[in-house]
């Protein structure tokens, strides 16, 4: 029944044919959302989604804590929620992510397992996760942030495994030979000493044969201006290595007042970010999609991060499209 409605406001707003999804579809461009699962049976949360969104993303549920809770136990169902509603909906689905040092299962490092313990771990890990959604999902964050701000290798519980990072890519694409593999990291959007360091290592990968098919540029900002000409010759070098690159996390967050309310300047300022970003992606045909980390500002892992901050997103806690949805829009609708 609900399936139903939703389809009829989908093609109510391809009527006018001005949805997001739609103008940007005609641009080449996906436009994802990271979804929660259980918002999914609010009405205003699917609805907006399925209309304005053509790629779906578990913000949490295909990590590793809460996909593998024991080393015997996989929790599918929260992900196969998304997987079913991007189906039903004609959506992509966009895959996150297998190794990361956050939101791991604890019994991973409980026993403290040898190197080549934790190398078996991971690999079938990989194997189950990628091989369940083999088919469904189109693109994997197989690395999310292995790399420090100042460009040193990351810390993490995969770092005693040798050249974790080259194996996870192998792994993946043994386990689904058709699904695009991609590293993903956040604040290395322009140039400096952080993309530097992930030039590096994609580059490394490419060299050396590891199938690596991408790089997601998280840009969780603010709404200060972007300095747009570094970030394209960022976009422009990973490309030109015969890269893809995504926008994968997407927000940008602005202060909020004692109410928990952004004010208008600062709704404008931010629109003219979201403008910046999506016409920095469509200067490069292999920027092929721009996903916001969340549908609705009501529910953006933001506020409870950077205090005093949110309205982060294209839809308000009302789920009302905001001025950044529109500067979106107009961007992907100029010609
Ligand atoms: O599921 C548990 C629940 O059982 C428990 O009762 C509750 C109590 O706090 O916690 C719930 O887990 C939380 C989870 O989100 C689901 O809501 C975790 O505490 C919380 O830490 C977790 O935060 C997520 C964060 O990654 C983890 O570092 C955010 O929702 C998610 O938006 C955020 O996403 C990351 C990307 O994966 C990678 N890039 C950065 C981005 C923002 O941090």
């Amino acid at each position: 029944m609900r399936k139903t409605w939703i389809l009829a406001l989908v093609c109510a707003a391809g009527l006018s044919g001005q949805s997001l999804r739609q103008l940007a579809e005609a641009r080449s461009v996906k436009i994802g959302a990271a979804v929660n699962p259980m918002r999914l049976n609010e009405p205003a949360y699917a609805e907006t989604l399925a209309r304005e969104f053509s790629q779906a993303e578990p913000e949490n549920a295909m990590k590793f804590g809460p996909i593998h809770p024991a080393r015997d136990r996989y929790n599918w169902a929260p992900a196969e929620a998304v997987a079913n509603f991007a189906r039903e909906h004609n959506m992509a689905l966009r895959g996150h992510t297998l190794v990361w040092h956050q939101q791991l299962a604890p019994w991973v490092t409980a026993g403290a397992p040898s190197p080549a313990d934790l190398e078996k771990i991971l690999g079938e890990h990989i194997a189950a996760v990628v091989g369940h959604f083999a088919g469904q999902v189109y693109a994997w964050d197989v690395v999310n942030e292995a790399i420090e701000k100042d460009g040193s290798p990351r810390k993490s519980p995969w770092s005693p495994v040798p050249d974790y990072i080259a194996k996870a890519f192998r792994m993946a694409r043994a386990a689904d030979p058709k699904a695009k593999l991609f590293y993903n990291d956040y604040d290395a959007e322009g140039i400096d000493a952080k993309s530097d360091a992930i030039y590096a290592l994609v580059k490394d990968l490419k060299q050396r044969g590891v199938p690596i098919d991408g790089v997601g540029m998280q840009f969780h900002i603010t709404a200060k201006p972007l300095d747009t000409e570094s970030i394209a010759a960022n976009m422009k070098r990973l490309t030109d290595l015969g890269l893809e690159v995504q926008i994968t996390e997407l927000d940008v967050r602005v202060p909020l007042d004692s109410s928990g309310r952004p004010g208008a300047a600062d709704l404008e300022a931010q629109a003219r970010v979201y403008g910046q970003v999506a016409r920095t992606c469509l200067k490069f045909p292999r920027c092929t999609a721009i996903q916001t980390w969340g549908v609705t500002d009501k529910y953006s892992w933001v506020p409870g991060y950077f205090k005093g901050t949110g309205a982060a997103l294209l839809f308000d806690r009302e789920y009302s499209p905001k001025p950044a949805y529109e500067a979106m829009r107009a961007t992907f609708g100029a010609r």
